[in-house]
């Protein structure tokens, strides 16, 4: 079952309405809007780079860890990438303010393990201290308006000795990458992801999101100052992502 935590208020915008990040509800209903397509958008937009990145994001999980937080978990696929990994039964919860990218992820959920939908705001996690193993967030950081906020939270409910795993798309340094990915960024994802979603807008608004995304060092700033230790940083692919490593301490 989803279990509902309250969140934003629930927004009626249409795919004409203009989607910001300061304001979260208009983030909500993007993802709702995008949701029945956004796996196979994703697919097409990333030509299959986001499979590499995801399976180093699981790699940050602990062997022995056996509950899983995926924030910003959407349709399932880090969650579901960790559970099918393991030999024996493990729980995930994956947590999204999207209702529609939570029931995407409710219809692919694999057998043999427990999963939680929780439908709530990262930025206020329904869960107690110190009571999951890890946690990962992929291709969400970017979206949550105060990151400070959810960085603190994950922390609280991340139990000593517990790793968080944080992945997303930012802007490559290299001079001759950059014309390459300002042209993807502002020609292929709003028109191929617009085609395939209906809705061109939301991919304008994803576009932009990367191309504003703060310098990977303010991350792992933010994250040492929720309290995170041993932060590590990953680039990707030439910089067009990031992959954030750390702990809590013992
Ligand atoms: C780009 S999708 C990534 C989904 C998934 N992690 C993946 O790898 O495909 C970003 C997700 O973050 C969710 N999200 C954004 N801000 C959030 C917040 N403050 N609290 C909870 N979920 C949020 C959106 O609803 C969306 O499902």
């Amino acid at each position: 079952m989803i279990q509902k935590q309250p969140t934003a208020p629930s927004a009626t915008m249409t795919k004409n309405s203009t989607y910001s990040k300061t304001e979260p509800q208009s983030i909500q209903s993007l993802f709702n809007t995008i949701a029945p397509r956004y796996d196979l958008a994703n697919r097409v937009l990333s030509f299959n780079l986001h499979k590499g990145w995801n399976r180093a994001l699981i790699n940050t999980i602990d062997p022995a860890a056996s509950v899983l937080l995926d924030l910003c978990g959407g349709t399932g696929e880090i969650a579901y990438m960790w559970l099918k990994k393991q030999k024996n039964p493990k729980k995930a919860l994956i947590l999204d303010f999207s209702a529609e990218m939570l029931a995407q992820a409710k219809q692919r959920a694999p057998k043999n393990h427990e999963v939680d939908w929780l439908e709530a705001d990262a930025q206020l996690l329904p869960l107690p201290n110190n009571s999951v193993d890890a946690i990962t967030c992929a291709y969400g950081i970017r979206n949550i308006k105060d990151r400070s906020k959810a960085l603190k939270e994950a922390y609280r409910v991340l139990k000593p000795g517990g790793t968080i795993g944080i992945l997303d798309l930012t802007e490559p340094r290299s001079a001759l990458l950059r014309p390459l990915h300002a042209f993807y960024l502002n020609q292929i994802l709003p028109t191929i992801g617009g085609l395939i979603t209906m809705n061109p807008k939301a991919y304008r608004y994803l576009s932009n999101s990367i191309a504003q995304f703060v310098d990977p060092k303010i991350i792992e700033e933010e994250m040492l100052k929720a309290g995170f230790k041993e932060i590590k940083v990953n680039s990707k692919s030439g910089g067009i992502a990031h992959l954030w490593k750390a702990r809590k301490e013992n």
